[in-house]
């Protein structure tokens, strides 16, 4: 969230600090801004054998009722989704009739300083399908989520349904392609499905594992977790085993010169 904005600052300096001591990070900060902002994920993740949503993005800041963004949504289709570029749970989707109501979005956006992006809207009924990879390769089941009838938002929050079904083969074959992309030991690939193809939608690095709410011991979230810290665990081996040392205690009084 915008107001979040210093926080977020003092980690990328915290973790760079961490970085340039030697530590092991399992969520680089290069990555971070990458994942964080849509059109910037789609555009890291442009070649993926999933097609990306295309995807148009409106900044912030005094201009934004000069409407000059305009001259980027002359190929868009109505209704469109409008959405925040990075916020996450569904927070802030609307759907969009005409450029008229994107001007009224766009402004409201601005009063919060939330950068933007808008895409064609994939039609009712459309199901969010998240993989969860782990140390490269796709977990079997993945969550899938239903938006609630007359909702176009599929997130729990939004009243959307969560299930576990297998994950579908042609996700499970694009992994390869983000495994190369994404040297980490866990995220979540989201994609969105409009009833006839899948769309590449997002990337979650801290994608959350769902409970299956039928279970009362959700042998699923937990199997699910014990292999995302188990795919931490062994990243720091093999990272270790590679050549990363350890920080010294020299380097942690930060009396390092070279
Ligand atoms: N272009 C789109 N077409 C149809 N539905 C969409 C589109 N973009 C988002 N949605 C719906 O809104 C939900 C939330 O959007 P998403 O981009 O995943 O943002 P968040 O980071 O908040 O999860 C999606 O799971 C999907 O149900
Ligand atoms: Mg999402």
């Amino acid at each position: 969230m915008p107001y979040q904005s210093a926080d977020i600052f003092n980690q990328y300096a915290l973790y760079s600090v961490l970085e340039q001591l030697g530590f092991y990070l399992p969520f680089p900060p290069w990555l971070s801004p990458i994942a964080n902002d849509k059109l910037a994920t789609l555009l890291y993740l442009r070649d993926a054998p999933v097609p990306p949503i295309p995807t148009v993005r409106i900044g912030t800041g005094r201009d934004v009722g000069k409407h000059l963004y305009e001259v980027a949504l002359a190929d868009l289709t109505y209704p469109a989704i409008v959405k925040p570029a990075g916020w996450c749970g569904g927070g802030g989707v609307n759907l969009a009739r005409n450029a008229e109501d994107i001007r009224g979005l766009a402004t409201l956006a601005q009063g919060g300083d939330t950068t933007l992006v808008v895409q064609p809207y994939l039609g009712d009924g459309t199901v969010d399908y998240r993989v969860y990879v782990i140390d490269g390769r796709p977990y079997p089941r993945v969550l899938r989520r239903t938006p609630e009838p007359g909702s176009p938002v599929s997130n729990a929050s939004r009243g959307g349904i969560m299930d576990f079904p297998p994950t579908p083969p042609e996700l499970v074959a694009a992994t390869a392609y983000f495994a190369e992309k994404l040297p980490i030991p866990f995220y979540c690939i989201d994609f969105l499905f409009d009833g006839e193809r899948f769309w590449f939608s997002e990337l979650e690095p801290d994608g959350v594992i769902a409970p299956e709410f039928h279970d009362p011991q959700r042998a699923l979230q937990r199997e699910l977790t014990r292999a995302r810290f188990a795919a931490y665990r062994d990243g720091h081996t093999r990272w270790l085993a590679n050549g990363g040392a350890a920080p010294t205690l020299a380097h942690l009084s930060g009396m390092v010169t070279t």
